[in-house]
This record gives structure tokens, C-alpha cells and sequence, in this order.
């Protein structure tokens, strides 16, 4: 069987993009540059109230056909950024580049077209379905707005979608109303949706998080069959560590609006450098099952203002291994650590580091 990177080699060398663009992309389908995105708060009487840096300065990188996982607690930024690579949100600083170009002051009919490349699966299947709609024309709707005129063609797509989602017979759904289908039956309606005209990447915002622990790996199943079938590029977004298993080829960790550390799945779990990541680890892998469905605070204490976030590291007031007089005042840079993993932590400005903390032996 062809590996991932070779069949996205071979995908490249048969591509019909001109030379130009090719070298533009460089076979990136996303490519953020320092992202920022601040919400102003309302105003007091003439006072400017200042800003919530939802995100703070964000590097990321998408490769054609790859899969990611963005994860950190709630409130760290994950969906304002994934608004934005949408474009619902507008940056307030950095690029994002998308299918090779610049994407950040797109007018209304190039906004219409991006969206036609990203398919969007959110965490509430229930909230994204109109009640009133049945699934077939819950299905033929974005056909229909994006011209596909001729009925039986639509209905077609339809049928076809709806087995890529292991909805079958397909004949038992097509009429059904989203109040009469269970959760994962309405997520897998959410996500064939997404997949109905075809987009080069896929963004899934939590998209197990409010299903039934028994349905949840079904899906992250059906996400990666439809991810490895149609070599899409998928940001998998999730404050749940345990989920990424299943999914993703490499992951991003977010803490208050910035990325800590990234790296590979297997070298993230099993070479975990970042203090926050190790507390993340810890509070997924509880093995008590009546922790399953909730999520823990990592570790003790809140995070932090994003209005005012802390000077220097940002995880500092909450950090077992601050380094006083360092920590606290001077933002660490990403230190990087070899097999594309990086990390933003002083312990790691001496690369030996890695090995004392995290106990990896070379
Ligand atoms: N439109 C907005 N206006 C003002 N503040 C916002 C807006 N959208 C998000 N925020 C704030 O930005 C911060 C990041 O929120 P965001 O929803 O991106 O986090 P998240 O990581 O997706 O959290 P969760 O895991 O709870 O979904 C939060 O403090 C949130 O209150
Ligand atoms: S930079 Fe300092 S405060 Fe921040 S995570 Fe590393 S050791 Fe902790
Ligand atoms: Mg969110």
C-alpha cells in the first residue's frame, strides 16, 4: 500500500497548477504566518477597554492531504483561529495563505469560493441541522446555491455522500428528519455535508466532544477514511489529548492564543517536553471512568487574562518549573528539538534539557 508522503509526491508530480503556483504553495494547502486575532472589548464612557487576544502570534503549516490536531483547554483560542482560516473572523495581524493565496482581505465572492474548499463540522450536529429540513435537502441545499441546476444530478451527489458516510441504505435516511436520528447519525448528515462539493480540506471543531463515548471513535474512524479516500487536508480541533490517538499525524498545542509546542503524535505523547503538554497528558489519560466525559482543569489554577496576558511565558503563574527572573519576564522563543518538534519553554534552551526533564534517553 502507498505510504501517505509518497502518494502525496505522486498526487504533486501529475498536478495541473502552474509551475508558478506551485512553487508559491510549496505544497502547502495552509500556510499561517504570526496570526493574530484581538476582539475589541466595547468601549468604557471614552475609554478603550483594550483586547482579547484570542490569538496571539501563530505559525502554522498544512500540507496537502495532511492531518493535524490543534488542542489546549477551553478558552485557549482554538476556535477564533479556526474562524479565521474560514475567514468569519478577519486578522488583526500575520497572513494566512490558503490553496496559495493570501487570504486576508478576501472580498464577498472570493470568501464564496474559499468556503466551497473547506468543508466545516462543528461540535453540535443537533445546532447545525435546520429541524425542519430533511436530510436529502439538508444535502441538495449547497448544490443547489452553488448551481448545480439538474435534480437528478443532485440527488446523485446526495446518494453518494451519504455512503461515503456509512449512512446506508441510503434510502432509510434520505426522508428522515435531524429529530429522528441519533447523534452520530446527525454528525455523520454535519459531515457529508461538508463533504458534498468536494473541499481540499476539512475543519472539524470538536466534533465528538458532545456524542456518546461509544460513537465518538466511529466517527474519528469515518473522519480519517474520508481524510485517506479523498487525500484531504483536516485541522482536527479538540481540548482532548486521548482523541488525537486515533487521528492525527501531528499536533499543535495551544495555551492562551499561542502555540507551545508542536510535533509529531508519537513524538508529542512519548517525548512530551512542554510543562503544560505534560499536564494535558496527565489529566486525559485518567483512567477513572467517571472522569471520561468531563474535562479537568490542567493544571491547578485558571488560565490566564487574555485581555492582559502575563508578561513572559504565558503559562508561567501556573508552572511547577518556572525559572524566576527568566520565566516571568521574557517570552520564551521555540527551541527546536530535532524531528520536527519544537517547543516554547526556557528549560529547552539547552537541547540536554529535553532528556532531564522528560526522562528520553537518545
Ligand atoms: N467574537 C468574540 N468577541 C469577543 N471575544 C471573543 C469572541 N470570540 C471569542 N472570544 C474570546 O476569545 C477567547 C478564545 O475563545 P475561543 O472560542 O477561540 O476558545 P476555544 O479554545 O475554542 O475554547 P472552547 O474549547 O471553549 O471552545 C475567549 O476568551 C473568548 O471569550
Ligand atoms: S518557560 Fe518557564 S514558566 Fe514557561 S513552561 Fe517553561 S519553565 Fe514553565
Ligand atoms: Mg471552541
Amino acid at each position: 500500500m502507498m505510504m501517505q508522503t509518497e502518494y502525496i509526491e505522486e498526487l504533486h508530480k501529475d498536478d495541473a497548477l502552474p509551475s508558478e503556483t506551485k512553487d508559491a504553495d510549496d505544497g502547502f494547502v495552509l500556510n499561517i504566518d504570526n496570526l493574530k486575532v484581538y476582539f475589541e472589548l466595547r468601549k468604557r464612557a471614552f475609554q478603550h477597554a483594550g483586547f482579547v487576544r484570542a490569538v496571539d502570534g501563530v505559525d502554522l503549516q498544512l500540507k496537502r492531504g495532511e492531518t493535524i490536531a490543534i488542542v489546549g483547554e477551553s478558552g485557549c483560542g482554538k476556535t477564533s483561529l479556526m474562524k479565521t482560516i474560514l475567514r468569519i473572523n478577519k486578522p488583526t495581524g500575520g497572513t494566512i495563505q490558503f490553496d496559495g493565496e493570501i487570504i486576508n482581505d478576501f472580498k464577498k465572492n472570493e470568501l464564496k469560493d474559499l468556503r466551497l474548499k473547506i468543508g466545516y463540522v462543528q461540535q453540535d450536529p443537533y445546532g447545525a441541522l435546520a429541524p425542519f429540513m430533511d436530510v436529502q435537502t439538508i444535502l441538495e441545499e449547497p448544490l443547489k446555491i452553488n448551481g448545480v441546476t439538474d435534480r437528478e444530478e443532485r440527488i446523485q451527489r446526495v446518494r453518494q455522500v451519504l455512503e461515503e458516510v456509512r449512512m446506508t441504505p441510503v434510502d432509510d435516511f434520505l426522508r428522515k428528519f435531524p429529530h429522528q436520528l441519533s447523534g452520530g447519525q446527525q454528525q455523520r448528515v454535519v459531515i457529508a455535508r461538508a463533504m458534498i462539493l468536494n473541499p481540499i480540506l476539512l475543519v472539524a471543531d470538536e466534533p465528538v466532544s458532545m456524542l456518546d463515548a461509544s460513537v465518538r471513535v466511529e466517527i474519528l474512524k469515518l473522519l480519517r477514511a474520508l481524510q485517506e479516500e479523498h487525500n484531504l487536508a483536516v485541522i482536527y480541533i479538540t481540548h482532548d489529548l486521548a482523541t488525537v490517538r486515533y487521528f492525527s499525524e501531528y499536533i499543535f498545542v495551544m495555551y492562551a492564543g499561542q502555540v507551545i509546542e508542536k510535533a509529531p503524535e508519537a513524538q508529542l505523547i512519548n517525548e512530551t517536553a512542554h510543562p503544560y503538554t505534560h499536564a494535558l497528558l496527565a489529566a486525559t489519560s485518567d483512567p477513572d471512568p467517571k472522569n471520561v466525559d468531563e474535562f479537568q482543569e490542567v493544571p491547578a489554577g485558571e488560565p490566564p487574562s487574555l485581555v492582559t496576558p502575563p508578561a513572559g511565558c504565558r503559562f508561567h503563574p501556573r508552572c511547577e518549573k518556572i525559572i524566576q527572573g527568566l520565566c516571568d519576564i521574557e517570552r520564551p522563543p521555540e527551541f527546536d528539538l530535532g524531528n520536527r518538534h519544537s517547543v516554547a519553554c526556557w528549560l529547552f534552551k539547552d537541547r540536554p534539557a529535553l532528556r532531564e526533564y522528560s526522562g528520553v534517553s537518545e
